[in-house]
């Protein structure tokens, strides 16, 4: 039963590739395996068949897997911003870049001598 505090469906299990016998559990591990490794590598559905040591053989299967890459992959990173809170919203992170410039000459322009 799932815990009333969880706000995740709860996907089944299901079969996704017929050709080699890959379960959605499967690939799902693997993309979390990938990313703990490097949370930012593009994690593909070629990745996903080589760590499991299959190819794809009628790809029928292909867009299955790109869903669960996507759908495993923004949770990931959901889920990492919420533990680290590094999530800043994007005004505030410009206005603090442009306290940051200010002062410094752009491309050896000063405001002083601007032709427009
Ligand atoms: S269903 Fe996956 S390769 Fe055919």
């Amino acid at each position: 039963m799932r815990p009333a505090s969880s706000t995740r469906p709860v996907v089944p299990i299901m079969l996704v590739c017929q050709c080699n016998m890959i379960t959605s559990k499967e690939i799902e591990n693997i993309v979390l395996d990938l990313l703990k490794a490097d949370p930012w590598q593009l994690v593909v559905p070629a990745k996903v068949y080589s760590e499991l040591n299959r190819r794809a053989k009628c790809g029928g299967c292909v867009p299955n897997v790109v869903d669960i890459i996507v759908r495993v992959t923004e949770n990931y990173h959901s889920q990492q911003a919420l533990e680290t809170g590094d999530v800043v919203s994007l005004p505030s992170g410009l206005e603090k870049l442009k306290k940051q410039q200010s002062g410094v000459r752009r491309e050896r322009r000063s405001a002083s001598h601007r032709a427009a």
